[in-house]
């Protein structure tokens, strides 16, 4: 049987509570369990707040956790010394929404991707320029964009050169926070296609953070959707659009054009999602549920198996 490439073992993120909230905590993430596998696909959907990002930025060590443990290729991201860490940043790699602010503005492009090779141990410089062009030519881009600035770019291009830089040092995975929203309709398929087929030459696994549910489905082989902090449930791809059980994923699924039009909503989801001070006991999509009973709104439920690769936390399943 396979490892898991990245494994998280109820990892937790509070962040101290503003506004009205103040003195409280925020837990941002909590009790978030998933692995993920080499070569493969995990999408992350949920509305906006839900802590999508922050759970990216805890694979990427770029956050410490409030509790939990992270795994990568059974090894411990806490604790690491210098020289693991700087390993580990090559393996672990991010693509942004927005091109146009993760990339420098003052750096040419050839710089910009030569940057991760300079500080990774790259010391000839006609090896590095040779790394660039074939980095570049893997995402589509010729030659004559080596002296550009990221500002002579379109979207898509400056979002190829974001690729370029992420896959540079050989990652095993890529964190694809929102990689295509900010980009047109038709250029959003074409660098969806590029990540696909990078992913099948360099095996790479992506943890793919999307509000498109279409292209989530597309994508991904299984997919987690995300609750206040929470996976609330988890399942391959083709079940969990099949066979949806929480009653926030059928609203997240039937809020997806084309799919059973035909269908009234199940749930009607009104209402915000809590906050620090009006945390709910129970199951925090309680007050917005309209299966919710007691049990819901004292006990809540655990994530919990119901088949085979099918997690789900909601009282209404019964294992
Ligand atoms: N550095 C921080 N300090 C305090 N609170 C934070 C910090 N980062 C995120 N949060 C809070 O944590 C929650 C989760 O934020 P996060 O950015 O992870 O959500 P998201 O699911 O990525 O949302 P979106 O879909 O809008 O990108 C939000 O309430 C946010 O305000
Ligand atoms: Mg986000």
């Amino acid at each position: 049987m396979f490892k898991p490439l990245l494994s998280l073992q109820r990892v937790g993120k509070e962040f101290p509570a503003r506004g009205s909230g103040k003195g409280l905590s925020y837990k941002a993430v909590n009790e978030v369990s998933l692995d993920i596998y080499p070569g493969e696909t995990v999408g992350l959907v949920g509305e906006s707040g839900c802590g999508k990002s922050t759970l990216g930025y805890l694979v990427l060590n770029l956050l410490d956790l409030t509790s939990g443990e992270i795994l990568f290729e059974g090894q411990s991201l806490a604790n690491l010394n210098k020289a693991q860490q700087r390993a580990l940043k090559s393996q672990i790699q991010i693509v942004f929404q927005d091109p146009q602010s993760s990339l420098n503005p003052r750096f040419k492009i050839e710089q910009i991707v030569e940057e991760p090779l300079r500080l990774n141990g790259w010391r000839d410089k006609q090896k590095r320029k040779e790394r660039v062009r074939q980095l570049l030519d893997k995402v589509g881009l010729g030659e004559e964009y080596l002296g550009r600035f990221p500002h002579e770019l379109s979207g898509g291009q400056r979002q190829r050169v974001a690729i370029a830089r992420a896959i540079s040092l050989n990652p095993k995975l890529i964190v694809l926070d929102e990689p295509t929203s900010a980009l047109d309709v038709s250029v959003q398929a074409q660098i969806l296609n590029l990540l696909k087929e990078l992913q099948r030459d360099l095996n790479l696994a992506f943890l793919f953070i999307s509000h498109n549910l279409a292209v989530v489905r597309h994508l991904s082989n299984k997919v987690a959707v995300m609750y206040y902090g929470r996976i609330i449930e988890l399942a391959d791809t083709n079940e969990l659009f099949n066979n949806p059980l929480h009653p926030y994923t059928k609203v997240l699924l039937q809020s997806i054009p084309n799919i059973n039009p035909e269908k009234p909503l199940l749930v009607e989801l009104e209402g915000e999602m809590p906050t620090p001070h009006k945390s709910p006991l129970g199951c925090s999509f309680h007050s917005r549920c309209s299966y919710a009973n007691d049990l819901c709104r004292e006990a809540g439920s655990e994530l919990q198996l119901i088949k085979e690769g099918h997690w789900v936390s909601c009282t209404r399943q019964k294992v």
